[in-house]
């Protein structure tokens, strides 16, 4: 059982968490920019927050958390800003052991490899494969991803199964979008959160977030602690969530 390094300052309900977290990590460049520091600092300073939400998530049951690190849009941002992104995506796959192994924590990454450097793919293949077997929460890295991409990805999968006989049009229906999406066999959202201020999905699990609570908050990724996602929990438990019933 989870044990509170600080006394926690409110009651957080163990036996009705959210299965599974989204998160936006947003607001590192505005991080950044505030102190005066380059934007890469605080894609630096927001993958240590990741570390410990992570560690919150996990150690009290969160099932799975996703967290957007890279959208199929980011390609336009400065090449410097890319680059320096990708690097410290690299120095976490690559460090596997250290950052994330010791977690005991499931790796996977979703999103199109299209695009991605072969140094990136192979950390990936190997960082996922060292984590298989693990027991903790699953950690989902959007890397690359977009959410109207991946439901392209699944449509012409979906289209190509038709045609190659393995799948009957008639039978498709919500589940079967659901399986051919990079996230088959994972729990929807139950519970998006987006620090900084935005107020918007930005191309996130566009498919999975139908009935998603959604939590927003004015702080920059950099500065969420584990006592803001722990608040984020206790407003999602006050919800009454009725999927469209009465
Ligand atoms: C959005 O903030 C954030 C990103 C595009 C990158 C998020 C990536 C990380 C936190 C690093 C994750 C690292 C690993 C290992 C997964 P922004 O840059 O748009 O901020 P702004 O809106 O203030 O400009």
């Amino acid at each position: 059982m989870f044990k509170f390094k600080k006394k926690p300052k409110r009651e957080i309900d163990l036996d009705n968490l959210p299965q599974h977290i989204a998160i936006i990590m947003d607001g590192n460049g505005r991080w950044a920019k505030k102190r005066g520091l380059p934007r890469s600092v605080g894609h630096r300073q927001g993958a240590k927050t990741l570390e410990r939400v992570l560690d919150y998530a996990n150690n009290i049951g969160i099932k799975y958390l996703t967290v957007y690190a890279f959208s199929t849009e980011n390609w336009k941002r400065p090449q410097p800003e890319v680059d320096a992104l990708m690097e410290l995506v690299c120095e976490y796959l690559g460090n596997y052991d250290k950052l994330l192994g010791g977690r005991n924590v499931v790796l996977k990454i979703i999103g199109t490899r299209a695009g991605l450097s072969e140094k990136v793919l192979k950390l990936i293949d190997e960082a996922e494969e060292k984590s298989r077997n693990n027991t903790g929460a699953t950690l989902y890295i959007a890397l690359n991803y977009g959410g109207r991409e991946e439901i392209v990805h699944a449509a012409k999968s979906i289209a190509k199964d038709v045609a190659d006989g393995n799948l009957y049009a008639d039978a498709i229906d919500e589940n079967t979008l659901s399986s051919y999406m990079y996230t088959a066999g994972v729990p929807d959202p139950d519970f998006i959160i987006r620090p900084s201020g935005e107020l918007r999905l930005s191309n996130f699990l566009l498919w999975q977030c139908a009935y998603s609570e959604f939590w927003f908050s004015n702080i920059c990724w950099p500065d969420f602690t584990e006592d803001k996602l722990e608040q984020a929990i206790v407003d999602f438990q006050a919800r009454n969530r009725r999927y469209g019933g009465v």
